[in-house]
């Protein structure tokens, strides 16, 4: 750490200019607060000094408060930075680059001005990690622009652009940006002798009727469980109805409420595992990492395209090639009409699409991708198929281009053996759909050089995921870690839970679907099909006679109108079906399991339990680098309810000892399937966390 001062101050032209340097993001760190409020008393002594810039260093503004320091004690502050620049007689410019969030807007908004540079961006996402705008935000944002604005932005937490700041009022004007300092300075001077505005001056915002409920009843669904959400609505409510010293209060008694809960704590720990993710102490640090500037994708079925879509979207060429020119084709309809949709949606712009589709570059012959500096191999899910591809890959692409494939299970040092070059080889698992969801697993094979490995997991950043390490096992880890959640899905209901019932709890848990529903949704013939191949293999295998009986009466889920559920002509509703009841009645007869009453806790302990036993069995085996990447999976892969922190973090609320303790039990009850980790145990016995397991290679 430096020894240089975190905010300086410095007079130029008759401009007091405050820079807050804190890298990487500028948080409110140690002694960033109370340096502003320093500078600020220090521009106003000066004579010299008629108005003062508050801008940040190097790559950004003020990212918000320093999120480390929540939940710990913290020395108490004579005075806020934010009453400081409220307050100061001499107007502050607040100069906005990369990023005024939380905290930091709240700076900007208790200056009298903001300006803000083409491509910065404002907001208060604060309710994404399970508190509020607390440094004046819920009071002042309404006031500046309007309540329901303001509402929406602080609920939602998103990131407003400059240009639509600019257009809501939150900035009075967009600078170039060339030389931020000096067109800051230059715009201060501008303000000099005009009227001050102080937002804290300004009477309670105006909301018109039924705003507050209407956004309690909208958000109900997605905020189920949740606080923070809710705190914020009522602290914006009472910017519509308190005078500003009162709505300050109440904020503050809104922010406490939520600071040290449950929720927040989980909503950190997940903002803390997702950068942690990123890194592989193992790779060197001054490993030199190829460039990838262009991408091939072979392969245009579903996933194929949406791996396309993902480069597209984030800048990068990609070609794209598949088997047969029909195929090739369908995939770009697909491609197309998924843009057509996001547009229709606005989720995207129509000028967006139209910059990201030609992107896209079909080419008829694989020989054509031959220049690729990365391609991702996304054919059908086998062996023999993959290994083909290879080969042909090894044959024709440039010797320095990396190699990847896009499985969910298959051992990648076999498909590594049909090249010559197994070093340039890894695992680049994507989660459907490819272009939404958020979580890439990198796979390394045996055989991977590092380089090979650094570079993936850099790419999946570039192209907007989250890029978690794994290692070459069967299902790798988040596959692994979630498929004894599938059996023990499955054998309860055997054992006479109800797929409803079991739905519900998950739901109740925070999932936004049940698993039951999702099956049916994703169709029930696809795990079918795999486990009658399993089952070849390994006559050993446990087979699902219930899920079995279901695809073999055409039950294939939604797209056949019934599943484990029964579906209205045009209607995604799950419906209870007396069908599937007496199904598993006669299953279960004739397999002579007698069926019983489950609680709802035993069900969200018989599901969740068997995942966290496997997580642990990965960790121990090298395969997965720490517990907290496993959370981060569950968030971005499987749709685990994020204010719950991911499988470990939910796991150590309740105990790794009781844990270990139910396992135990049920491993005498059930056999084999329940083997308690030997890692768990460890941490059962020393007392320690879960979500702090690291693997042997990391100690
Ligand atoms: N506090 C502490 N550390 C922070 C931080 C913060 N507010 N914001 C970012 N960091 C750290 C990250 O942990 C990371 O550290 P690492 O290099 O050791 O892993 C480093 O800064 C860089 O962050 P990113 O990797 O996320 O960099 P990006 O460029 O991808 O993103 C960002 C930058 C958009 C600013 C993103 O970091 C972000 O969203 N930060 C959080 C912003 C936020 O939530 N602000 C509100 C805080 S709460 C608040 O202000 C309360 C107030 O109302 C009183």
């Amino acid at each position: 750490m430096s020894d240089a001062p975190v905010v300086r101050f410095e007079v130029v032209e008759g401009i007091g200019v405050i820079t807050v340097d804190y890298p990487p993001v500028n948080a409110l760190g140690p002694g960033v607060s109370d340096g502003i409020v320093a500078a600020v008393d220090q521009g106003n002594a000066d004579p010299a000094v008629q108005a003062m810039v508050l801008m940040g260093a190097g790559r950004t503004f003020i990212a918000g408060a320093d999120i480390r320091r929540f939940g710990k004690p913290r020395p108490p502050s004579p005075r806020r930075s934010y009453d400081a620049l409220d307050e100061s007689a001499k107007p502050v410019v607040a100069a906005i680059h990369g990023y005024a969030l939380g905290g930091g807007l709240e700076n900007a908004l208790s200056c009298q001005w903001r300006i803000a540079v083409p491509g910065a961006k404002v907001g208060l996402p604060e309710v994404l990690i399970g508190i509020l705008p607390g440094g004046g935000g819920t009071q002042r944002l309404p006031r500046l622009i309007g309540a329901k604005p303001a509402l929406e932005m602080i609920v939602t937490g998103r990131h407003v652009p400059a240009e639509e700041a600019k257009a809501l009022g939150i900035v009075d004007a967009i600078i170039p940006g060339k030389d931020l300092r000096a067109e800051a300075i230059a715009f201060a001077k501008s303000v000099i002798g005009k009227p001050m505005r102080r937002i804290s001056a300004m009477p309670p915002a105006a909301a018109e009727p039924g705003l507050f409920d209407d956004m309690r009843k909208s958000i109900a669904r997605k905020a189920r469980n949740q606080k923070a959400p809710y705190n914020c609505i009522a602290a914006v409510e009472a910017a519509t109805r308190l005078p500003f010293p009162e709505g300050l209060a109440e904020e503050k008694r809104l922010f406490q409420e939520l600071e040290n809960a449950p929720e927040a704590q989980a909503l950190r720990y997940a903002f803390f595992a997702e950068r942690e993710i990123a890194r592989i102490p193992f790779l060197p640090k001054d490993l030199a990492l190829p460039e990838i500037r262009t991408a091939a994708v072979v392969g245009a079925g579903t996933m194929g395209g949406g791996i396309a879509m993902s480069f597209a979207d984030n800048g990068f060429p990609v070609k794209l090639v598949d088997a047969s020119p029909e195929g090739l084709a369908r995939g770009l309809q697909r491609i197309r009409d998924n843009y057509a949709v996001s547009v229709k949606r606005g989720s995207i712009t129509q000028a967006q699409m139209d910059e990201r589709l030609p992107r896209i570059q079909p080419v008829e012959r694989i020989e054509d991708i031959a220049d690729c500096d990365v391609v991702i191999e996304a054919v059908f899910e086998q062996l023999p198929v993959k290994q083909e591809i290879f080969a042909r890959l090894d044959a024709v692409m440039k010797p320095e281009a990396i190699l990847l494939t896009n499985t969910s299970a298959i051992d990648i040092d076999r498909i590594a053996d049909a090249t010559k070059r197994p070093q340039m080889v890894a695992g680049a698992h994507f989660f459907a759909p490819a272009n939404v969801m958020k979580l890439l697993e990198v796979v390394e094979g045996p055989r991977t050089a590092p380089e090979v490995l650094g570079a993936t997991m850099k790419l999946g950043r570039a192209i907007g995921k989250i890029s978690g390490y794994a290692g070459n096992c069967d299902g790798f880890v988040a596959n692994r870690s979630r498929i004894f959640f599938t059996l023990e899905q499955n054998i309860m209901v055997e054992e006479g839970a109800l797929p409803e019932q079991i739905d519900k709890v998950m739901v109740d848990f925070g999932y936004p679907m049940g698993p039951f529903a999702v099956n049916d949704m994703s169709g029930l013939d696809v795990s079918y099909f795999t486990r009658k191949r399993r089952l070849a293999e390994d006559p050993n295998y446990r087979t699902l006679p219930i899920p079995d009986r279901l695809v073999e009466s055409g039950r294939k889920g939604q797209k056949t109108g019934a599943g484990w559920y029964r579906y209205e002509k045009g209607d995604r509703t799950p419906q209870v079906d007396p069908e599937v009841h007496r199904l598993i009645k006669e299953v279960a007869a004739e397999q002579g399991i007698e069926q019983r009453p489950f609680t709802d806790e035993e069900i969200l302990h018989r599901l969740l339990f068997a995942s966290v036993n496997e997580a642990c069995k990965i960790i121990e085996e090298d395969k997965a680098l720490r517990a907290s990447d496993i959370d981060v999976m569950w968030l971005n892969g499987f749709g685990f309810p994020r204010y719950r922190g991911g499988l470990m973090f939910w796991a150590d609320g309740i105990g790794a000892e009781a844990i270990y303790n139910q396992i135990a039990a049920w491993h005498q009850r059930y056999g084999d399937r329940w083997r308690p980790s030997a890692l768990l145990r460890r941490i059962a016995e020393s007392g320690g966390k879960l979500r702090e397991a690291k693997a042997p290679r990391l100690q």
